[in-house]
């Protein structure tokens, strides 16, 4: 009896504890992002920006919009692709369940025509060599290569920028606080800086990178501007997209656009995981019934 009412307890306590994780992981991330913003407050920093349509990915049951995936992967590779990489995705991962170019009539994302077309026709082709001669040379992508940079190396990189690295962008939405609205909030945080700051040549202010601007401000140190400098000057600027879905191409819809894409690619099982952890919920619940109830069963004649 007393063994049956534990484990009867215990299955109770999973199921409790399968829907408590993901609201404690939702706690923790809020306690993160508050102690963030209090740091952040204490630089003088302000809150992240938020486009219109908001994070629907980041809710419990959020998913993706495939068309907004699709121009963020367009944004990425007509704009930032001329500097960034995201050597951890391969073509053929556009193409998978979830992803931007998935497509139910092509399981397999290598037969995908759109995967295949995007990965021969890519502009950073693949570092090979020559057969013949031995020389080195570049080569069209194909479904099974990474998606590279254009550098051959990052000396080259550092060189094309002014000294600074282009990061590779396939998890930068993991690794920045704020995921999807920091890269939202430095894409749209590129403001003419307000006059007390010297700018040095090749960086750019923008209100949104981490850094401190107090050695740079000639003004009343207690109103420094927010944010820091960076070598990336606005990619933005001049960047006019055509999205293929009639979307009309603003900044906010770029940013928006490529920040949900770099979440994604950051993450491509999410989703799934998400839905995964929804179906488990009720089969314990079920689970539990049943337990309850062969308990009942078997222990209904016996004195105890
Ligand atoms: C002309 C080259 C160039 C282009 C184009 C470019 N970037 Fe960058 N990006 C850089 C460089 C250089 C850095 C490093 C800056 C630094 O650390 O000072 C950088 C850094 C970043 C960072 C990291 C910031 C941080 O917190 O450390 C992100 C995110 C980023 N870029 C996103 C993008 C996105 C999204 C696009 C396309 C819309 C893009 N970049 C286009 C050169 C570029």
């Amino acid at each position: 009896m007393r063994i049956a009412k534990l484990a009867l307890a215990g299955l109770a306590a999973l199921a409790a504890g399968a829907i408590a994780i993901p609201a404690l992981a939702q706690e923790h991330g809020a306690a993160a992002a508050g102690g963030e913003a209090e740091h952040a407050a204490a630089g003088g920093e302000h809150e992240l920006l938020a486009p219109r349509g908001g994070w629907p990915h980041e809710d419990y049951f959020g998913t993706f919009d495939q068309n907004q995936l699709q121009r963020g992967f367009k944004v990425f590779s007509e704009v930032c692709s001329s500097c960034h990489g995201m050597k951890l995705l391969s073509f053929r991962n556009l193409g998978e369940q979830g992803g931007p170019f998935y497509n139910a009539a092509f399981p397999n994302p290598n037969d995908n025509p759109v995967v295949k077309e995007i990965a021969a026709k890519y502009v950073n082709q693949i570092p090979s060599v020559d057969p013949d001669s031995g020389d080195p040379v570049k080569m069209p992508a194909k479904t099974s290569d990474r998606i590279v940079g254009p550098y051959a190396n990052d000396i080259a990189a550092r060189v094309l920028n002014g000294g600074a690295l282009p990061p590779d962008l396939s998890v930068i939405s993991k690794a920045r606080h704020g995921g999807a609205a920091y890269v939202y909030s430095l894409m749209m945080g590129y403001h003419t800086p307000p006059s007390g700051l010297t700018v040095a040549a090749g960086q750019h202010y923008n209100a949104y990178f981490a850094g401190d601007t107090a050695a740079s401000w000639s003004g009343d140190p207690r109103l420094k501007p927010p944010g820091g400098f960076l070598a990336m000057a606005w990619p933005l600027e001049n960047a006019n997209v055509t999205f293929d879905d009639g979307t009309p191409t603003t900044k906010e819809q770029m940013a928006h656009d490529v920040a949900v894409f770099l979440a994604w690619a950051g993450d491509p099982k999410a989703v799934a995981r998400k839905q995964m952890g929804a179906a488990v919920i009720p089969f314990l619940l079920l689970l539990s019934i049943l337990v309850f109830l062969s308990y009942k069963a078997l222990w209904r004649n016996i004195e105890h």
